[in-house]
């Protein structure tokens, strides 16, 4: 099991929106795949219709006392399940903030999860902050994709992740922790600053930078609150095709082989 961050401390981004709709598609394209909803304003548990009072979030776990292969919960798609996040999660701030084994807290259950987990993705959807939960989730992962939004300063926020990548690093808590990609999102086609905002992304970030870019589509931002990702709810539309185009290359640069 492969575990991906999605992650950017600002918000508004697209974080969540990428991590259930990739995780839609990659589950569509046969993969196994678990998201973990790591923010406690539960969004990617929403949009993945189930109601976040009616579950368990990682909380405990995190506190070291929970079972993590008993959370995973089915959803209306076939090979993608969600370890659901609610309210509860926000306490992790205030009961790990002085903990100096922090960031240890999701690291260490989740590797000795990964190989037992009958899953090829863990998809941890990172809340909006500089927090605990989003530290302990770059801690933890093997790969970070970090969606960037086509605007005026995205790129001042991508310098303080790689910053703080660094500092991860650095404790020797996950010194392999990786930028997998960036996706650049909610791009307006129309504007001279989403075409500025990508020529500079591309050049200063060539590599990890995907070639799929995901443009501002009304449908993306309806689903949600359908409690359905783009697969279910406008699967012609722009946003949907984006989505699995980006799914298609996250597959190849993770080395499958795709039929035409
Ligand atoms: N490509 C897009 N086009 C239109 N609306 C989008 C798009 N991506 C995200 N949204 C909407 O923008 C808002 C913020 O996106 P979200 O994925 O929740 O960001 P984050 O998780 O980084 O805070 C949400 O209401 C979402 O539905
Ligand atoms: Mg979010």
């Amino acid at each position: 099991m492969k575990i991906v961050a999605l992650s950017n401390h600002k918000g508004g981004v697209g974080k969540t929106t990428t991590a259930v709709n990739l995780g839609a598609y990659l589950a569509r394209a046969g993969q196994k795949v678990l998201v973990l909803d790591l923010d406690p304003q539960a969004n990617a548990t929403e949009t993945l219709g189930l109601n976040p009072e009616e579950h368990t979030s990682i909380y405990e776990t995190m506190l070291g006392q929970g079972d993590i292969s008993r959370l995973p919960v089915a959803t209306n798609l076939e090979n993608l399940h969600l370890i659901p996040a609610n309210a509860d999660l926000s306490g992790i701030e205030v009961d790990l903030g002085a903990d100096e084994h922090r960031l240890a807290r999701l690291h260490a259950p989740l590797q000795n999860y990964k190989a037992i987990a009958p899953y090829d993705y863990l998809l941890i959807d990172c809340p909006p902050s500089l927090g605990v939960l989003m530290t302990c989730a770059l801690a933890a992962a093997d790969e970070i994709v970090i969606p960037v939004q086509c605007e005026y300063l995205s790129l001042i926020g991508l310098t303080k992740m790689v910053d703080l990548l660094n500092e991860i690093r650095a404790t020797g808590v996950n010194p392999g922790v990786v930028i997998e990609g960036i996706v650049l999102t909610m791009a307006d086609g129309r504007t001279n600053l989403t075409e500025e905002v990508i020529n500079e992304v591309r050049q200063q970030m060539n590599s990890i930078a995907y070639d799929t870019v995901i443009p501002r589509n009304v449908k993306l931002g309806e689903a949600p609150s359908h409690g359905k990702t783009i697969l279910e709810y406008a699967p012609d539309s722009k946003g949907a095709e984006a989505y699995e185009t980006l799914c298609n290359e996250f597959l190849q640069r993770h080395g499958a082989v795709l039929s035409a």
